[in-house]
């Protein structure tokens, strides 16, 4: 998968996506992770990429024609032509306070594309010809506001990244994690067996393998039930479990 993060701070997301899991993954060629920065794409000789909004107001604002000619050479590179009217553009997210709350469903679903361009605003925005434009996607992190939206875009990349085939290794696994079904992950343990005077659950130590599921299953459903009530609504449960939360 490619992800192109068209940016003001490619330093910025170079730097934060290039250890542990994820820098692994790049040099194994199982992702690539481009930051293009869009300041060289400005068209003046003072390499300015931002202007006063017209009708007033405070700040500056981001430049159409620099966002879409940084758009433009990343699609080419892809070997997208834009004056092909067949050819199938790449999504293109606009990371802003103002789109859908990112979710782990949102993260699987664009895990599938080939291609992703992540576009972050600065400033007090964009102009908005060019998100008509090219965006296709609006994705919000939370309901905050934060100064850009390189930390959104190194978010959506890791979350996406780690679901790739290949790219987490067998014993970190994705298969069962917080929003599987919508349910957060059971407890877990290691060494040593008592830790400040707390004891590792008896059931986990019996080696009966069935047992050790079934109380991780239930200690899914409580965990949820005790911290996140809000996801049991759309929980894949079964009829017993339903009762067992009723009681
Ligand atoms: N840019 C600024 N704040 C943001 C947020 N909460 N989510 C996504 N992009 C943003």
């Amino acid at each position: 998968m490619n992800f192109h993060i068209l940016t003001l701070f490619p330093d910025m997301v170079e730097q934060g996506l290039n250890t542990s899991i994820i820098g692994r993954a790049k040099d194994r060629g199982l992702l690539s992770i481009e930051a293009v920065n869009i300041r060289d794409y400005a068209f003046n000789k003072h390499q300015s990429v931002d202007d006063y909004p017209y009708g007033g107001g405070a700040g500056m604002l981001m430049q159409a024609e620099p966002i879409y000619q940084c758009y433009k050479a990343v699609c080419e590179k892809a070997g997208i032509s834009l004056d092909d009217p067949q050819a199938k553009r790449p999504r293109v997210v606009y990371l802003s306070p103002q789109g859908e709350t990112f979710s782990q469903k949102m993260a699987e679903e664009l895990a599938g594309e080939e291609e992703l361009v992540l576009l972050c605003g600065h400033y007090e925005g964009v102009d908005e010809r060019v998100l008509e434009e090219i965006v296709t996607d609006y994705v919000s992190i939370g309901d905050y506001v934060l100064t850009g939206g390189e930390l959104p875009a190194m978010v959506m990349v890791d979350a996406i990244s780690r679901l790739v085939p290949g790219v987490l290794h067998n014993d970190v696994s994705a298969e069962f994690e917080s929003f599987q079904d919508n349910l957060l992950e059971y407890p877990q343990y290691s060494r040593p067996e008592t830790w400040h005077g707390k004891q590792v659950p008896p059931i986990l130590l019996s080696g009966h393998h069935a047992n050790i599921e079934k109380w991780r299953r239930e200690q899914s459903i409580i965990r949820t039930a005790q911290k996140r009530p809000d996801l049991l609504k759309e929980a894949v449960l079964t009829e017993k479990e339903r009762k067992f939360l009723d009681e």
